[in-house]
């Protein structure tokens, strides 16, 4: 049986949602998940953010879609470039906020 990493979920800030389902992963879904991965290395707030893939969001003539919850934020039509912009622009400014 596979062992699972425990998680404090009491640090968990942000919830990013990358969808998985047929059209994203037919349209890059791949790419925008590199691209959230990478952003939230770079502004350190990995540990701060879970990545949940998602099934179809039901948005998928504008595939492929992630979101970013609380924040309300969601990127359609997504890219590696976009994906990370959108969680510096997102999650990068609350860090500023709040520091
Ligand atoms: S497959 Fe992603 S929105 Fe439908």
């Amino acid at each position: 049986m596979e062992e699972c990493m425990a998680r404090d979920l009491r640090k968990i800030q942000n919830v990013v949602l990358v969808c998985q389902g047929k059209d994203c992963k037919k349209n890059g879904a791949k790419d925008v998940l590199c691209g959230v991965k990478s952003a939230l290395k770079d502004l350190g707030a990995h540990r701060e953010t879970m990545i949940v893939k998602t099934k179809c969001t039901g948005q998928c003539k504008k595939a492929p879609v992630m979101g970013i919850q609380p924040h309300g934020v969601w990127l359609t039509e997504g890219t590696e470039k976009s994906a990370a912009a959108t969680i510096h622009a997102t999650i990068g400014e609350r860090l500023k906020i709040v520091s």
